[in-house]
Order: C-alpha cells, then sequence, then structure tokens
C-alpha cells in the first residue's frame, strides 16, 4: 500500500513510525511533515489546508489510504473531498469532526444524550453571557467555541476576569470566529485522563490510557500549551473508570453521533475529568492526541493500518486491539519562550543515539532541514519518548534520554510524570 499522512507534528511522527511498522505499506508520504518524518516517508510541501492540492497529489500518487493527523483539515471536510474523489481515507467527515470543531455542538449532545459532563449553558451575545455570569457560581470556565490552537478556554475566578474573558472571546475575537459562540461551563475538579478510541461509525474499541500536561511550566504553572509531556498507561483510570465510561461515555457518543446522521469513523479522544461525582467529559476531539500518540502507539502490538482500514470498512469489531503491559513517558522539548515567543532555526545535535537504544524515540515536531543539519523550526521541538517495565522506569529512560539531545534555548518540564508517585 501507499500511504499519504497529512500533518507536520510529533503526533504525525508517532503515526508514521506505526504505519513504517506495517507489513502492508511499503511507500509513505506525508504533506508536509518534518525532519524526523522524512526519515521514514517522502515528504512533499503541500500545507495541511490546501485541499486540491492534497486531493491531486493522492490521485498522482495512487494513494491507498490517507490518514489526517490535524484537527483543522478534519474539522474543514478533506475527508469529504477525498472521498468525493475516490479516495480512501482515515479520519471523520465534516459533519463528524464536529464534535471537536463546535464545542457548543458537543454540550448539546452530551446533555441530550445524557452523557455525564459539566453544566453549562451556550452564548451568542456577550451581553447575555455577562447577565448570566452575574449570578453564576465561581471559578467558572469560558470556552470558545470552535478550534483555537487549544488555547481558547479560559477558568475564571472572578465575575471581573469573566467579563475580562467575555471581551476576549467574543468582543475582541481573539479566537476569530470560534469565538462567535461560546460556552460557560461548571468548574470541575479532579484528574485528568486521555482516552483516545478507534471508532468505525458503530465499534468503539479504546487505546491504553494516558496523561498530558498541558501548563508550559513545573507545578502546572504557567500558559496553557499544546501539551508538554505525557506518560501512559494512567495509574489513575482504573477497572471501575474504565467500566463506568464504556457504559455511559463511549458508545453512547458513537451512538449519539449515529442518531444524529453523523456517523463517526476515525479517532475519538475523550478528554475525561475523574470527579468525586465519578467520570466526565471535559471535550472530545477528532484526532490522536498531540504528545498523547507518543505514549500510546508505540504501546500497540496491532498492525495500525489493519486497525484504521477496518475503521473504514466498518469492520472494526472483528479486531484486538493490544497493547504492550508496560509503560512510556514522552518529555517535551520546547524552545524556551514557547508557547509566547521563541527562536527558530537552532542547530539540533545528539539526534542518532536514539538509534542505538531500543525503546526510546524523538518524534520530531518543530523540526526542519537547514542543507544537511537539523534545525528548530516550531516551539515544540522534540517529544522525548522512552518505554519502561512500570512508569517510574519509563520516566527515569526518558528524562535521561533528554540529555542526548542539544539545542539552544531548550526548554522541558522537569515534573512530567509527577502523578505517578501519588498513584
Ligand atoms: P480543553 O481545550 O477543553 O481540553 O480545555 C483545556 C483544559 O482546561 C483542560 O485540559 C482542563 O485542564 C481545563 N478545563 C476545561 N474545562 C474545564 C472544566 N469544566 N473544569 C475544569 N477545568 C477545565
Ligand atoms: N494533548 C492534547 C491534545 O492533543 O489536544
Amino acid at each position: 500500500m501507499k500511504v499519504l499522512i497529512v500533518g507536520s507534528g510529533g503526533r504525525e511522527h508517532a503515526i508514521a513510525y506505526s504505519v513504517a511498522k506495517s507489513d502492508k505499506v511499503d511507500k509513505i508520504y506525508c504533506a508536509p511533515g518534518n525532519a524526523g518524518i522524512a526519515e521514514l516517508a517522502e515528504c512533499t510541501p503541500i500545507g495541511a489546508m490546501e485541499f486540491d492540492k492534497i486531493v491531486a497529489f493522492a490521485k498522482e500518487k495512487e494513494i491507498d489510504l490517507v490518514i489526517v493527523g490535524m484537527d483543522d483539515p478534519l474539522v474543514g471536510g478533506l475527508v469529504d473531498e477525498l472521498e468525493a474523489a475516490g479516495i480512501r481515507a482515515f479520519g471523520p467527515r465534516k459533519n463528524a469532526a464536529i464534535l471537536e470543531g463546535s464545542k457548543a455542538f458537543s454540550k448539546d449532545l452530551m446533555k441530550k444524550y445524557n452523557i455525564p459532563t459539566a453544566g453549562y449553558e451556550n452564548f451568542e451575545d456577550p451581553d447575555e453571557a455577562l447577565a448570566y455570569l452575574k449570578t453564576a457560581k465561581f471559578p467558572i470556565v469560558l470556552k470558545a467555541d470552535g478550534l483555537a490552537l487549544g488555547k481558547g478556554v479560559l477558568i475564571c475566578g472572578t465575575y471581573e476576569e469573566a467579563e475580562a474573558g467575555v471581551k476576549t472571546i467574543m468582543v475582541d475575537k481573539q479566537f476569530g470566529t470560534s469565538g462567535n459562540t461560546m460556552v460557560v461551563e461548571e468548574f470541575m475538579t479532579g484528574r485528568e485522563v486521555s482516552v483516545l478510541s478507534f471508532v468505525d461509525g458503530n465499534t468503539v474499541k479504546t487505546m491504553t490510557s494516558a496523561q498530558d500536561h498541558k501548563r508550559a511550566g513545573d507545578g502546572d504553572t504557567g500558559l496553557n500549551t499544546g501539551g508538554m509531556g505525557t506518560f501512559s498507561p494512567s495509574p489513575f483510570y482504573t477497572k471501575e473508570v474504565e467500566e463506568f465510561c464504556g457504559k455511559y461515555i463511549y458508545q453512547a457518543t458513537v451512538d449519539a453521533m449515529k442518531a444524529e446522521g453523523r456517523p463517526f469513523k476515525g479517532i475519538i479522544f475523550f478528554g475525561l475529568m475523574l470527579t468525586e461525582e465519578g467520570p466526565k467529559v471535559l471535550e472530545y476531539n477528532a484526532r490522536f492526541g498531540d504528545p498523547e500518540a507518543q505514549v500510546v502507539l508505540p504501546r500497540m502490538k496491532n498492525d495500525i493500518v489493519e486497525v484504521m482500514e477496518a475503521c473504514v470498512d466498518g469492520t472494526l469489531d472483528k479486531i484486538d486491539l493490544q497493547f504492550e503491559d508496560n509503560a512510556a513517558v514522552c518529555v517535551v522539548l520546547a524552545s524556551d519562550g514557547y508557547p509566547v515567543k521563541y527562536d527558530k532555526g537552532l542547530p539540533v545535535t545528539g539526534l542518532e543515539e536514539f538509534r542505538k537504544h531500543d525503546g526510546y524515540y524523538c518524534f520530531h515536531a518543530g523540526t526542519k532541514f537547514d542543507g544537511e543539519q537539523i534545525v528548530t523550526n516550531g516551539g515544540r521541538v522534540l517529544g522525548v519518548t522512552a518505554k519502561g517495565r512500570d512508569l517510574k522506569e519509563a520516566r527515569a529512560n526518558a528524562y535521561a534520554a533528554t540529555e542526548w539531545v542539544k539545542f539552544d534555548n531548550k526548554y522541558m518540564r522537569h515534573d512530567i510524570g509527577k502523578a505517578i508517585d501519588e498513584a
């Protein structure tokens, strides 16, 4: 098979790595890719939102399966366009990717189908939102309805903060049209768990659990980022939690989408909060997490292409999804200043070490070639991942491997997986 992966981050590198292991695949392309993906795939300089070019490229190269890794092209309808051109694609169509593309939609869906989530109200008018907030309980959470690079969620401790938040989202439109509608949501406390799942329209099969670290700084301080590190599995995702979610969340979501005439095929990423009242949905994503994919996929035993084809064909019930009985930790190496302002073009060295060690991976996020030299090309530069027999060993291995890589302004959190010690 010939496979085309759409995206350029650490997640797409992890996907490419899994696809490269498949016996079914003899050629991988990536649009646009990065310097790490280029080791496994032929990268073509086509942007993920250049739908016409992607369709033309897939036709020209006779691609058998396109894997869309990123949220923007999924929400924008790339899968629909590929299908219309007769090209097989893994990922939800536009009418199903709305599960991630509109938080107001997903909240209404959960309410209608009794899927546990935080209480909320949707607003299209800033004055109505403010009137509601006057009598609300704080802290409270404001969410821009649409995609916002993971930045559209504001946790407000007081009415004054909420007032500023309404202005940011709905009046100043800092997240563009994503702020035309705003969700005001009850604040929840508890442990967060990411559960990624394969879905074929009817059947859902969950992968091993993971936990992300969204804030930039140690001790969960600083700004929200795309994710600074992950571990898998989560020790807090117990058998009881899994059973509860299986009964009230996973299948219920897939059934609800089907009932709405929006059958979902692809990845549903369940962002869960384990509250005192039980697990609740924080958010849905319509794709693999980044950097969740970097700890989940290396532990998967199945041929990923076989599983993805089963999702496309509606035969996922025949697949026995299996994961290794070990653990993995990913520490993101960023450029100091991320997520605000940071340098690019800094030479990266030490990457060859990863080839010498089994169970260690360096997934590229923001890198590119400058001639022969790999240089930084983004805020999140690399995701250093290591396996271990258990979480503590994996964490020690991952942090040891972060020392192999050198570049100016290298920044990382030093407490990825701290929660493991509290389990
Ligand atoms: P989201 O983009 O929806 O994942 O939100 C980003 C982060 O904001 C989540 O990972 C949580 O840490 C936090 N968050 C979102 N919604 C809530 C909520 N209702 N209560 C508490 N924290 C929340
Ligand atoms: N790591 C969180 C996300 O991919 O949305």
